[in-house]
């Protein structure tokens, strides 16, 4: 059995604003093997950005880690000082292609000049090596190594896409944390990516977190999924186990959500009622003013991740 890269138990994030504490990343616990994808899903606002940020050590301000332990091959970054976070661990590490990011790129600087700036900073290159280096990266994503002269405007979003994934890539990270890494693409640029993501995961053997709303693309692309409600994972495990025989009710309502090819689209269901507040999520199961078999005890108690079956759990009270 594969050793874990990542293991996160019991981690919280806060966003400390003056309307109150939001709990964005509430008690989650997973690990991440090597060369393994766990998809990451749930509806928007359920914190998946914010777990992410906060495995990099950087929740956005106001955000805090309160609690719980990130260990990154066995070494432990929550509470690290920031200068050992950023000389030894991240984006050497662990690096993010942010949700976005191929729309924030610096339109006044090349594309080589924002690629190896990471280089002369962390590794110390000389100007043209670390030139020489994005230019394979970008060979690596499918690109043009000449790209390095051109600005950002004069690329098309799949390019820009394919360039802030060579950037996440650029120090040889074990793990990648790719955020929403397909909205905003057609579809035929979006297969093109997932399948760009798909080799690079074969031969580099990169481990990665696959974040995405879109479950329809998580099963095709992870080995491991997990499933986001309000703050927390309420199931994870193998990959065709929850995608095929969801456990919680909030999986399974999820899942009936997605338009599948051929079906009818009048026939779909969606959640009744809206994502909790994270200032003051429900009680007990946080599901429970959603879900449809809601029991006393849903409303009263924490349910804890539980196992179904074989590589498989889920926090359900039904379970
Ligand atoms: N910087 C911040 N300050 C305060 N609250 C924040 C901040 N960033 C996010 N939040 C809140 O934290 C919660 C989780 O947000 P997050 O961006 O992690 O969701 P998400 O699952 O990534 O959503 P999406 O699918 O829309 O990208 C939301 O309630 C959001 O309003
Ligand atoms: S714990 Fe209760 S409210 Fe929560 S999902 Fe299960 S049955 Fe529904
Ligand atoms: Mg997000």
């Amino acid at each position: 059995m594969a050793k874990p890269v990542l293991e996160v138990k019991n981690l919280k994030m806060y966003y400390f604003t003056s309307r109150g504490v939001v709990k964005a990343v509430d008690d989650v616990s997973f690990e991440l093997k090597k060369g393994e994808v766990l998809g990451l899903a749930g509806e928007s606002g359920c914190g998946k950005s914010s777990l992410g940020f906060t495995l990099m050590n950087m929740p956005t301000p106001p955000g805090k880690i309160v609690g719980g332990s990130i260990k990154i091959d066995g070494r432990e970054i929550v509470g690290l000082p920031e200068n050992v976070m950023r000389r030894e661990i991240r984006w050497q590490k662990i690096s993010m292609i942010f949700q976005g990011a191929m729309n924030a790129l610096n339109p006044v600087y090349t594309v080589g000049y924002q690629m190896i700036e990471p280089l002369l900073y962390h590794k110390g290159m000389e100007k043209e090596e670390a030139l020489n280096k994005a230019q394979r990266y970008l060979e690596l994503v499918g690109l043009d190594p000449e790209i390095v002269y051109r600005y950002p405007h004069e690329l098309s979003g799949g390019m820009k896409q394919r360039v802030v994934i060579a950037m996440a890539l650029l120090l040889d990270p074990e793990v990648v944390i790719a955020d929403e890494p397909t909205t905003a693409l057609d579809v035929i640029v979006q297969a093109q990516i997932i399948n760009l993501l798909k080799k690079l995961k074969k031969e580099l053997g990169l481990s990665m977190i696959f974040i995405t709303h879109d479950l329809s693309i998580l099963a095709e692309v992870s080995d491991r999924l997990a499933v986001m409600y309000a703050g927390k994972i309420v199931e994870i495990g193998d990959s065709q186990k929850v995608y095929y025989e969801p456990a919680h009710p909030y999986t399974q309502r999820l899942l009936s959500a997605i338009p599948r090819l051929h079906e009818d689209v009048e026939k779909l269901e969606f959640i009744p009622g809206q994502p909790p507040n994270l200032i003051k999520p429900p009680t007990g199961c946080r599901f429970h003013p959603r879900c449809p078999y809601a029991m006393q005890v849903c409303k009263e108690q924490i349910p804890q991740l539980t196992k179904v079956d074989e590589d498989h759990y889920a926090a359900c009270w039904l379970l």
